[in-house]
């Protein structure tokens, strides 16, 4: 089999690929071992986010009766959860698979290894198969670390893809790692009505957001009866009686004990870059699995390229999918493409939900622009109100100087969708007044933006200056 390009991986990094270079005409095929869609689609943030929605309602169920709604205890089938989970991760999935063969992708199943430049055998249970291409697209993805004292069994010691599938609702979970995927399953086994205890070994949730998020978020886990502990490393575990022990190092150095039913450890993800024959051919692979790339994505050899959580932070779907279009432009011949863009958002689907772009004031302030902040809380929001959701902010950071907008951080109600709007704006160069002059619609929680935006300047009509 002979291609004009061959991808090593069909998540959203590769299947966005492989569909754009057979849109550009490429004769193209993906390699895949598992299943199409990736971390994301399969196991990742399609299905917790699915989970996320289901116990948000079972939590709003239960506190209904302030708005007058009386239905009594909700319970939980957690067979009929995770089947309707399972739908979804199905229909999706299946849509790329069409989409690949509509797009006339060829799809080799099986394990693809680079053996030389121009090829890569692909090793399944039904053999070896040789797939020869020009241009070679690496996009394999992550997989979660292990920490030694806690490997994944699927039963005591869960990864993030177990707790995707519970046989049942466990009663107490001890979360390592105050992360992204920590915290969204946290909160979903939370709603659903564990007792939910995180251990994060640094000194704040979220350490790689906006500080005043991680502050913000910490008040929510407070009021949310999330006990966490900062600082904190949690050493091993035993099985007793009462469930599983779990031995922590506090941050005041003293050791202590946690029982629990079951232990989720979400400490970040490792890149996969080893191991597919690409260092054998010089292509350069940084000892954590990383893969240098150019703008267009290329590595060190000019006709293999890397795309996704393989090149490295933030690993993010959408960032992937922007640098598998980048890509498949390269290759088609477009010497202009680049990897460049002004601002990666990222969502934090907690409870409330978080999310941010462009930089926050410490970061602005070490590139040498001088920050201004603007802020307004949700709870000055008569949407807001009007949903019963009224915790949190939504902050617009902008240089003094020329008014440009540079980061906008937000935790509160849809904040993952509002984010939309700052991106483009940060994008398409926007200042702080353009977004308080643009007319937003009421009563909407994007008001907020508009309201921050106008605070920066001293003008927030909706709450004092
Ligand atoms: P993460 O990097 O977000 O968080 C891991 C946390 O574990 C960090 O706060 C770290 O300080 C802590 N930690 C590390 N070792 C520890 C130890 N021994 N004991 C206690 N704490 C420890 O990684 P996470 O949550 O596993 O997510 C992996 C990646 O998946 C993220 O980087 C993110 O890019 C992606 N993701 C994105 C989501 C989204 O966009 N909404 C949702 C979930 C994951």
């Amino acid at each position: 089999m002979s291609f004009d390009a061959v991808v090593l991986g069909a998540g959203p990094a590769g299947y966005v690929c492989a569909i754009r270079l057979a849109q550009l005409g490429q004769k193209t095929a993906i390699v895949e071992s598992k299943a199409i869609g990736g971390v994301c689609l399969n196991v990742g943030c399609i299905p917790s986010k699915a989970l996320i929605s289901a116990s948000k309602l079972f939590k709003q169920i239960g506190h209904a009766d302030v708005m007058g709604i009386r239905v009594g205890e909700p319970s939980l089938d957690v067979a009929k959860l995770v089947e309707w989970k399972d739908k979804i991760v199905d229909q999706l999935t299946g849509g790329v698979g069409h989409l690949l063969a509509k797009n006339g992708v060829e799809i080799v199943q099986g394990s693809g290894r680079v053996v030389e430049p121009r090829k890569v055998e692909v090793q399944s249970s039904s053999g070896i198969q040789v797939v020869e291409a020009d241009n070679i697209v690496v996009a394999t993805g992550s997989r979660p670390i292990e920490i030694p004292g806690f490997h994944f069994d699927g039963e005591q010691v869960w990864s993030s893809t177990d707790a995707l599938s519970p046989k049942e609702l466990p009663r107490r979970v001890l979360i390592i790692g105050g992360g992204y995927i920590g915290l969204e399953l946290g909160f979903v086994y939370k709603n659903f009505g564990s007792e939910v205890r995180v251990v994060e070994a640094l000194d704040r949730v979220l350490p790689n957001m906006d500080p005043e998020l991680s502050k913000e978020m910490t008040k929510s886990l407070k009021k949310r009866k999330m006990p966490v502990h900062v600082g904190a490393k949690a050493q091993g575990y035993r099985e007793t009686a009462e469930g599983l022990v779990v031995t922590v190092e506090l941050n005041n150095g003293k050791t202590e004990e946690f029982t629990c039913d079951v232990i989720l450890s979400s400490v970040g993800r490792s890149p996969n870059g080893g191991g597919l024959g690409l260092e054998e051919l010089g292509v350069e692979v940084t000892d954590k699995g990383f893969i240098p790339v150019d703008p267009q994505r290329r590595t060190n050899i000019s006709n293999i390229y890397a795309i996704g959580d393989v090149t490295g932070q933030p690993m993010l779907a959408h960032k992937g999918s922007a640098e598998g279009l980048v890509a498949a432009a390269a290759i088609a011949g477009d010497t202009g493409a680049a990897f460049d863009p002004a601002a990666i958002p990222l969502v934090v689907f907690t409870d409330p939900e978080i999310a941010s772009v462009g930089l926050t004031e410490e970061e602005a302030s070490a590139q040498g622009f001088e920050p201004v902040v603007g802020k307004f809380p949700f709870r000055a929001s008569g949407r807001a109100l009007s949903l019963n959701e009224t915790d949190g902010w939504t902050k617009v950071i902008a240089d003094k100087h020329t008014d440009k907008i540079l980061g906008v951080h937000m935790i509160g109600p849809e904040v993952t969708e509002l984010v939309a709007e700052p991106t483009l704006a940060i994008e398409m160069g926007a200042t702080a007044e353009d977004l308080a002059m643009t007319i937003h619609a009421h009563p909407t929680l994007p008001e907020t933006l508009m309201e921050a935006a106008e605070n920066l300047h001293k003008k927030a009509v909706h709450i004092l200056n």
